[in-house]
């Protein structure tokens, strides 16, 4: 089965331990997909390519391989509804063999959409927060098109965390549900304003409390690229990327396993890994200085900051 899949024996053998003969579900009609993949945000390029390679019974290219990943990926999944941990729902695919390959965690989660709404709903969440938050499906597709693939290995796993009702999208900003922290994602939908960022961590003091009211959330935090200080040497004190800095309280530096702060600001900046610094454009004041930084033989950091999730008033 790996050697037909193209990955590694432990990869499927994980997916095999994980979801066992746990319960799946069903894709939705494919009738019904168009209208879901708008919902879903998803551009219409990537909307074609998903119904061409839909895993119609008689598809000749999912082959037998295929079709059992694709299954137990749903299972593996839904086994931990309402988890809010990293999860990679399978082996990283060559995506290049075709759409089935290519689109296969897709098909996942669009499985997965009914399932989550269900617990969405349970938690008396209103179907516009379900959308705008399963909606980043589309964003993430459209990027990784930009990224010719080179992002959806890290999207693949990101968007478990929508499918299992770990993570929220309010207003500006996305929320993960942690212990005691909620944790911010920061999307790719324009300027990070004071005003958005403000209007949407009220969103969530709200929102927690009033949808999940057996957590207790104290404190916000942020790992990323975004709280690295040394952008302080490049960026004027009212850009955006500052003033969402100096919310947080820094904590002390520590090299993150398995996040090289390098790639993200290249991940984040470019939307590329791979182009030669040389060939990377200039066109902002972030774009020249994620080069000239490079470029001097320094390092970017991936850096994690926290406030309390209630202001805290004099
Ligand atoms: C976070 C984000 C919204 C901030 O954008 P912003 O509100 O424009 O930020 P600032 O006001 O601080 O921008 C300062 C300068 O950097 C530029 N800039 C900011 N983010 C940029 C990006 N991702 N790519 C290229 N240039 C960027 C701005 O254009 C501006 O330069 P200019 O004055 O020459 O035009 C933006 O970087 C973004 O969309 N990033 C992708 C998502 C992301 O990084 N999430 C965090 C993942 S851990």
């Amino acid at each position: 089965m790996a050697a037909r899949l193209g990955v590694p024996v432990e990869d499927v053998e994980r997916v095999h331990r994980l979801a066992g003969d746990l319960p799946s579900a069903p894709l939705p009609a494919k009738a019904h997909a168009p209208v879901l993949l708008a919902r879903l945000a998803v551009r219409p390029d990537d909307a074609a390519e998903i119904m061409a390679g839909w895993p119609d019974p008689g598809s000749a290219s999912w082959t037998p391989e295929l079709r059992w990943l694709l299954d137990r990926s749903i299972a593996l999944v839904r086994a931990d509804l309402g988890g809010h941990g990293w999860l990679a729902p399978g082996p990283e695919l060559p995506r290049d063999r075709g759409l089935a390959w290519r689109h296969l965690y897709v098909y996942a989660y669009l499985a997965l959409v009914e399932v989550v709404l269900g617990y969405h709903r349970e938690h008396g969440i209103a179907e516009a927060v379900s959308y705008a938050t399963l909606a980043d499906l589309g964003r993430n597709l459209a990027v990784d098109r930009r990224m010719r693939g080179e992002g959806w290995p890290v999207m693949q796993s990101w968007l478990t965390l929508h499918a299992r009702g770990g993570v929220y999208e309010l207003g500006r900003l996305q929320y993960q549900r942690g212990d005691t922290t909620l944790g911010l994602h920061v999307p790719e939908s324009g300027p990070l304003t004071p005003r958005a960022v403000e209007a949407s961590l009220d969103e969530a003091r709200a929102f927690f409390p009033r949808h999940f009211p057996d957590e207790r959330y104290t404190t916000f935090s942020c790992g990323s690229w975004l709280l690295d200080p040394q952008l302080l040497d490049y960026l004027p004190e009212d850009s955006n990327i500052v003033r969402f800095q100096q919310r947080f309280e820094l904590e002390p530096y520590e090299q993150p396993e398995g996040i090289d702060a390098d790639v993200e600001v290249l991940r984040f900046v470019f939307r590329t890994l791979t182009t030669p610094l040389d060939q990377l454009p200039r066109r902002t004041a972030l774009q020249r200085a994620a080069v000239d930084h490079l470029k001097a033989g320094r390092h970017w950091q991936w850096r994690r900051g926290h406030f309390p999730i209630q202001p805290v008033r004099h």
